[in-house]
């Protein structure tokens, strides 16, 4: 081959791979970002990346654009392995046209989103843009429709990660949103449909990018965003730790990872962690790290709706959804938040087949005006839906309090689960004995001459008698009642036994969960 031919490819890749150039990078470094290149390589294992349509060019001619060179198209796509497992990447490059999205661009993660889908690999996004590409107009527009219909066509087939390094903005936004998971970095990721200006303009409120779209905000109050780091080291890290609980598709099982941890763990501290007072509070999350291999957790929106408990844990090296009530938060009661929060989650882990572990300590719906003029109604019901819905195996542990609806919203025999066991603490009944006292007990504390001492007496014989786990393990609608300390033990041989599930389901087009 002629010396020129490999001379010009060479120069022409070396160019491609500068971006924007040192300036843009400079500018890129000094605001605490990185590169899109040295994130693809950063989250990737070493030398496995491989770029594919680095040569794309954009056919702008609108506004000077003709003239204007945008290397990669502003978008680095191709794929690579984390942990040896194959995954697809795309990440917007700030440098080149602020990362804006044109017709190529948009081109460029489409072929990456058929691919990853035809292939069935995982696909991580990392968004750092200004948005559609303005001189490129409607051609632009059309590009995030392609994303957005490419997302939606391969939900549940394909784990989507979207990671926010910059800002992403207007409509943009809606592609992140379509995906399973959202990381975001604080202070450097920015999600809004309009922004801070637009909002001045338009309603005359004033408020910070960083209130208004930044990390924490997505992360503890919208719910938009699953994940927070504080460094974007720190978060490929995670997004690799993620990546390591899941399948590659929807027809693979999550890869079994050993483990050095004892199956037959005895958890003696388990027997002494519910509190003597009913009413008095407990960490859930003490449960779930002693109950994990390796006391590992990987917590799924910390910040958002804390009086449940989502994530991924191991058990016996095999991939877990973990579902638990949180009594140190609003008592575990379920709200509109953590009502979305953990059906988002279950039907996430029903996709990739991950099995399900519920912890139940609830002890019921928040009550308030504030509930029920949201919606409470609907957006419960989609607990209940996906856990019905949901195919995997799944295992209920009902520690403590199970009263009520929400007994049965947090995966109960009824919305079929394959096994339920009860702590000897547990209190399935239809409401807390303090309720049930007062209401059929009414007359009788009225009438005593000592009110409290007859409420306090009608309460504990209410509580001896109805709110304990025995009439429910009488009726078969649980399945045993187990020392705390066997736990592990317990559900590490139930989830094994259920290896061989197989459920099927009337054909339908889809179902219609509230939404
Ligand atoms: C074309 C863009 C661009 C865009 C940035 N640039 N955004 N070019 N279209 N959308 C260019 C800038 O002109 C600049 O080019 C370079 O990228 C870097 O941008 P700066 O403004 O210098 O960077 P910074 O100061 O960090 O500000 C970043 C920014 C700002 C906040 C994102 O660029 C900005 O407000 N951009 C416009 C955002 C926007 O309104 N986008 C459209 C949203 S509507 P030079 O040549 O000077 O280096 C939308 C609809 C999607 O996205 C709908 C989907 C359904």
């Amino acid at each position: 081959m002629p010396n020129e031919k490999l001379i010009e490819l060479r120069e022409k890749s070396e160019k491609i791979e500068l971006g924007g150039g040192q300036k843009a990078i400079q500018k890129q470094h000094s605001g605490g970002k990185l590169t899109a290149r040295e994130r693809v390589l950063m989250l990737l294992d070493e030398s496995s990346f491989v770029e594919i349509d680095e040569f794309v060019e954009h056919r702008c001619v609108n506004f000077g654009m003709e003239n204007k060179k945008a290397p990669g198209e502003g978008v680095i796509t191709g794929y690579g392995t984390i942990d040896g497992r194959l995954v697809y990447v795309f990440a917007q490059d700030f440098t080149v046209i602020g990362g804006s999205l044109g017709e190529m661009h948009a081109a460029k993660i489409v072929k990456a989103q058929q691919m990853a889908l035809k292939v069935g690999a995982p696909i991580i996004g990392i968004n750092d843009s200004g948005g559609a590409r303005i001189q490129e107009g409607v051609d632009a527009l059309s590009g995030y429709g392609k994303i957005f219909y490419n997302n939606t066509i391969s939900s549940g087939v394909i784990p989507q990660i979207s990671v926010i390094l910059g800002p992403c903005a207007g409509g943009a936004v809606y592609s992140p949103a379509l995906t399973d998971f959202i990381f975001m970095v604080q202070k450097t990721s920015k999600m809004f449909i309009t922004g801070p200006q637009v909002i001045e303009t338009v309603t005359g409120e004033k408020v910070s990018a960083e209130k208004l779209g930044g990390a924490m905000t997505h992360n503890s109050v919208s719910g938009v965003a699953q994940f927070v780091d504080d460094t974007e080291e720190a978060c490929m890290a995670n997004i690799r730790k993620l990546i390591s609980f899941l399948p590659q598709n929807n027809l693979e099982t999550t890869p079994v990872v050993e483990v050095n941890d004892n199956i037959n763990r005895i958890d003696e501290a388990l027997n002494e962690i519910i509190p003597d007072n009913p009413n008095k509070a407990y960490d859930m999350k003490d449960v779930i790290y002693t109950l994990a291999d390796n006391k590992e957790f990987l917590e799924y929106q910390p910040y958002f709706a804390k009086n449940i408990i989502t994530g991924f844990m191991r058990l016996n090296g095999r991939s877990v959804g973990v579902i638990a009530s949180q009594p140190k938060v609003l008592a575990g009661c379920l709200d509109i938040n953590a009502s979305d929060k953990s059906s988002r989650f279950i039907r996430t882990c029903d996709a990739f087949n991950i099995p399900i572990l519920t912890l139940m300590d609830v002890p019921g719906f928040l009550p308030g005006t504030h509930q029920e003029y949201g919606g409470i109604i609907r957006h419960g019901a989609k607990m209940l839906y996906a856990y019905s819905e949901a195919t995997v195996p799944k295992i209920t542990v009902i520690t403590r309090k199970a009263y009520g609806g929400s007994y049965l919203a947090m995966c109960s025999k009824e919305l079929g689960a394959d096994m339920v066991l009860a702590w000897p603490t547990a209190e399935i009944a239809v409401m807390g004995p303090d309720g049930a006292a007062n209401i059929i007990f009414k007359k009788e504390i009225e009438e005593s001459e000592d009110k409290i001492a007859k409420r306090s007496e009608k309460i504990a014989e209410y509580r001896n008698t109805v709110a304990n786990p025995y009439i429910a393990a009488a009726r078969g609608y649980i399945d045993g009642v187990i020392e705390p300390a066997d736990t592990r033990k317990r559900i590490i041989s139930s989830f094994d036994m259920l290896l061989g599930k197989r459920e099927l389901r009337p054909e339908k087009k889809h179902g219609n969960i509230p939404l």
